[in-house]
């Protein structure tokens, strides 16, 4: 028996416990070994205490074996984390108490593509970006993913309700998932929503779904909205001074009519990270700021000169220097730069804390001032970049190689509390699209509402009575 922070009380998986597991999914399915099963001990977030060792991996193919397993872990009182790709990055998927880790990565086929409905039926663990490539030749494509759609599943996006790139203009994940097929923490399988563009047919369970970060069931199944693919698209890319001027243009353009594809927005250290990791060489990165803007839409002319309006307006309110994208090529090269700065700063600043804050967009300007006041009070580089046109940015607070670890984690601790505190006093949430997991679960509790969080607490101990689907994830029940 282990006992834990929450007031449930575990049990370990015993030898019998894996022969039913063996039984019910076949050996091929249930994973033992140590080596195997280590790569599932922790997510994509920096710092090892964000880590934990399941005590078994099971990887059903079906929604059938997925019930049968939430069945067995509420009769034996076992924890169960579901898992997608791994890719989160606030320790959603990681088995805090040990128990039976449930990775939905055989659940990966595409049941139906029906361009009547304009959706794809697909599994759970299937890659994001699989479902753009299956559907492109027709000319269409699923706006929802983020910015990882390479290696992400669909399942992890849809417990996260992942943003990305394209959100200002397409929304996140949410908006484009109109059904899904769910085991319930007590082991029933349900479809929630369908083909459906309306419904208010009883509460919305499908959207509670979402963005539920696996603490409400496992998503097996999902119907997925198609939107046709926009033929014209075009970049620029617009330097500034530093990162305050390059912010203070954001709301400016946000509140100008045209509505861009993306408004990303990197400081000058994420750029020369990212640079760095991946050998490349850009002529502007000597920038002290700079905004990626991407426009589309279905006619040349009108992306031309929605681009061209965003471009002037950028030069009279200070850009230093604006590029239109003359190939394609380069401004692919420039977008890989902005895709990989998380994963350059995880390489070359390891001790770290990736942050996501999201404030109104009138808002954003406010936050660069308060990133430098914090950064100085506390001896940390609070480098920045992300989703500025969302008012969604990463700061990520890096530790000094000079600072000791103790003192690394007192500031870090004060840091964040002085962030999120500045976050909520702008009226905006310490999670955007990466979720609050474990690593933020100590400061929700603080920043939201109690008549709020009371009301999440009582959906969860209704869905979950026995608190086996991924415990110790958002909040305590305590
Ligand atoms: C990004 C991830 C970290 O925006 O969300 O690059
Ligand atoms: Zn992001």
């Amino acid at each position: 028996m282990k006992s834990h922070t929450q007031a449930t009380v575990y049990n370990a998986v015993t030898p019998a416990v894996i022969e039913e597991l063996i039984g019910l999914l076949g050996a091929s399915n249930v994973l033992l070994e140590h080596e195997r099963i280590e790569a599932y001990a922790h997510d994509e977030t920096s710092a090892e205490e964000y880590g934990h060792m399941p005590e078994v991996v099971v990887t059903p193919v079906d929604a059938n074996q997925v019930a049968a397993v939430v069945k067995l872990a509420n009769r034996t009182g076992i924890p169960i984390t579901p898992r997608g790709a791994g890719s989160g990055l606030s320790g959603g998927a990681v088995p805090v108490f040990g128990g039976i880790l449930l990775s939905v990565e055989k659940m990966n086929r595409v049941i139906e593509i029906d361009y009547d409905n304009m959706v794809v039926v697909a599994e759970s663990g299937i890659v994001t970006n699989e479902i753009n490539a299956l559907v492109a030749e027709k000319g269409l494509f699923y706006a929802g993913y983020p910015m990882s759609l390479e290696t992400c599943f669909l399942g992890g996006n849809i417990a996260e309700n992942a943003g990305g790139g394209k959100a200002i203009k397409y929304g996140v994940t949410g908006r484009y998932i109109q059904g899904l097929e769910l085991v319930t923490p007590t082991g029933e399988i349900v479809w929630l929503g369908g083909k459906l563009a309306k419904d208010v047919s009883g509460y919305d369970l499908k959207q509670l779904v979402i963005g539920s970060e696996g603490t409400l069931g496992i998503v097996t199944k999902a119907i997925v909205r198609l939107i046709g693919l926009p033929t014209a698209r075009a970049d620029l890319l617009v330097l500034f001074e530093g990162p305050k001027e390059a912010i203070d243009m954001v709301p400016v353009i946000m509140a100008h009519g045209i509505v861009p594809t993306s408004i990303e927005f990197m400081d000058q250290l994420s750029v020369q990270t990212s640079c760095r990791y991946l050998n490349e060489s850009l002529a502007y990165q000597d920038a002290g700021a700079m905004l990626l803007i991407e426009v589309d839409g279905t006619s040349a002319e009108q992306v031309e000169a929605d681009l061209i309006a965003v471009g002037d307006l950028c030069e009279e309110h200070g850009a230093i220097e604006v590029y239109v994208a003359e190939d394609h090529n380069t401004m692919e090269r420039v977008w890989s730069v902005r895709r990989n700065i998380a994963e350059a700063f995880k390489v070359y600043s390891p001790v770290q804390s990736l942050e996501d804050i999201v404030v109104p967009i009138a808002a954003i300007p406010d936050v660069i001032p308060e990133l430098q006041r914090i950064s100085t009070a506390y001896g940390m580089q609070i480098p920045c970049y992300g989703h500025a046109g969302d008012g969604n940015l990463h700061a990520t607070l890096v530790k000094d190689p000079q600072m000791s670890m103790d003192s690394w984690r007192e500031n870090q601790d004060k840091a964040l509390r002085d962030l999120y505190a500045v976050t909520r006093r702008l009226g905006g949430k310490i999670s955007g699209e990466h979720g609050i997991g474990i690593k933020r679960k100590a400061y929700l509790g603080e920043l939201i509402d109690p008549v709020e969080l009371g009301l999440m607490r009582a959906i969860k101990r209704a869905w979950d009575p026995a608190n086996i689907m991924n415990p110790g994830k958002i909040f305590d029940l305590a």
